[in-house]
């Protein structure tokens, strides 16, 4: 398997229409143990993107490869085999309001078949412990801020020990310190875990601090895919635009966005 499909993420020529073209002949990938940022302006397809990648969503043409395997012509079944090694973050957290933090995890965990019950507690302390967030093991989610929450959902989502991890838009809604401790913690899993991760964000700050590899969308086309350290030197005019509204944004907005 490996063989044939050597990254561990890949669209190959993927088109998906729904009113109009969202994806028109997308190919980029990600390698095992990378960061991939996805970016590019609101509605241009980049939770579309994702929702192909947890076959949510069928590729109209093209292919779609996740965990070394074509998933473009899996059934459900399989589907949810492959929703174990890759899982996603969602912006809200999804977290169940009326379970603790604790139990929110736990919950997880209860889906695992390798669960050991005999040491649950050490379990759901690991991983708090690993987005930093064990001392709120007992509130409830509606006593945290948003940035903790999301905190508490990545720790959801590696109950699962994926092996890849996807979030949409982790710093939006957050304050900048926030951000800050959210690109960290990416960063420090991505090493820790070995994690393969696609991050959708339009903090440009983030794309730097944590993604190798960047794929820019732009009316459904990937107009630059290649490493974060050359998106800089990209002559593509909308690249270019898009870099430079980010530093407006950054010197007229005190730099949240
Ligand atoms: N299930 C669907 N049915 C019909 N149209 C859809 C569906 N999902 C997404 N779209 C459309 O596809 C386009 C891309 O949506 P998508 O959510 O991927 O944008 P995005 O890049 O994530 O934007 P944002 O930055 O605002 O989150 C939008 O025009 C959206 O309305
Ligand atoms: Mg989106």
């Amino acid at each position: 398997m490996k063989d044939e499909y050597p990254h561990y993420i890949e669209f190959r020529h993927v088109y998906k229409t729904f009113d109009a073209p969202v994806l028109v002949d997308c190919s980029f990938h990600c390698a095992p143990g990378e960061t991939l940022a996805i970016i590019g302006r609101s509605g241009v397809g980049k939770s579309v993107s994702l929702s192909h990648i947890m076959g949510f969503l069928k590729p109209d043409e093209g292919r779609v490869i996740v965990a070394h395997r074509d998933i473009t012509d899996l059934e459900e079944a399989e589907l949810r085999q492959i929703r174990k090694k890759v899982t996603m973050v969602f912006q809200s957290g999804a977290l169940f309001d009326s379970l603790t933090v604790g139990e929110n995890i736990l919950f997880s965990l209860e889906l695992r078949e390798d669960y050991d019950e005999a040491n649950r507690a050490d379990v759901v302390k690991g991983l708090l412990d690993m987005v930093d967030l064990a001392q709120y093991e007992d509130a409830y989610p509606s006593d945290l801020s948003t940035g903790y929450r999301r905190g508490v959902a990545i720790a959801r989502a590696l109950a699962a020990q994926p092996d890849c991890v996807l979030y949409d838009e982790p710093t939006t809604m957050v304050d900048p310190i926030m951000s800050e401790d959210m690109g960290r913690l990416m960063v420090r899993l991505k090493h820790q875990l070995g994690l393969t991760s696609i991050v959708v964000t339009h903090d440009l700050d983030l794309m730097r601090k944590v993604a190798d590899k960047v794929v820019f969308l732009y009316e459904g086309r990937v107009i630059y895919f290649g490493p974060v350290s050359e998106l800089d030197r990209c002559d593509h005019p909308h690249v270019a635009e898009f870099l430079a509204m980010d530093r407006v944004d950054l010197s007229g907005m005190g730099g949240s966005r």
